[in-house]
């Protein structure tokens, strides 16, 4: 059984039952965060899908606390790797067996820079995450709009799908239930939207958008979802 909490944003915490670990930590200065960044303290891995702020988030100060290894595409883990952090870096498409389950890079249509002390530093190419553990398949998109990429995950049998719905930067309500007609999850669960006005969004209306082709789960942060196989 793995069970997800989401801790607000794009941020969720995966645990198996010997492993934790968190995607796109976005946890100081995110308005919707459940946790505090101390409350993190047994972090095994950390998933990040692109250099942006709100996904990058705290994933250097909690990798150095914990000791916990950064997974992220080649460019974030040089960045994040000069900083003293472990990392294993991949790239969209590529998938690797880690010992807590397998891990495989999946295409997002976005950006991924890394502002740093007013410079942009260039973070490659953005990516979502589908993570298979002992049989539980979870898809997090990332920040993405609607890609016909998403068609493929259909074979994956995922469990469950966190796609944002805030728009503007992603996709919004019609598009990211589109991607749930393109991915076919059991469940689908929103993220990426009310954090800031401009990506304020009704789950309710994805729910009703989506409507018997998954079972949409609205998270509020801190809210946890068992899943099994
Ligand atoms: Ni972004
Ligand atoms: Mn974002």
């Amino acid at each position: 059984m793995v069970k997800l909490r989401f801790l607000g944003h794009a941020a969720f915490e995966v645990r198996s039952e010997n492993t934790t670990l968190l995607i796109d930590p976005f946890i100081s200065g995110n308005p919707a965060a459940a946790v505090k960044l101390e409350d993190l303290a047994a972090v095994d891995y950390i998933l990040v899908t692109h250099g942006h702020g709100d996904h990058l988030g705290d994933a250097v100060p909690i990798a150095k606390r914990t000791g916990a290894t950064v997974v992220a595409n080649h460019e974030l883990c040089n960045y994040m790797g000069n900083k003293g952090v472990s990392c294993h870096a991949m790239h969209v498409g590529g998938a690797f067996a880690f010992p807590f389950g397998r891990v495989k890079m999946t295409p997002a249509l976005h950006g991924s820079d890394i502002e740093e002390g007013g410079r942009l530093i260039p973070g490659g190419n953005p990516c979502g995450f589908l993570l298979d553990m002992g049989g539980v398949g979870i898809y997090h998109a990332g920040d993405t709009g609607l890609t016909m990429d998403m068609q493929l995950l259909a074979a994956e049998r995922v469990k469950a799908a966190l796609l944002p719905i805030g728009g503007n930067y992603t996709m919004d309500v019609a598009d990211a239930a589109r991607a749930v007609e393109f991915i076919r999850p059991e469940i689908a669960v929103p993220m990426h939207y009310g954090t800031f006005p401009v990506i304020s969004a009704d789950p309710g209306d994805f729910a009703r958008a989506v409507g018997e082709r998954a079972l949409v789960r609205i998270m509020n942060p801190g809210d946890e979802l068992e899943l099994r196989a």
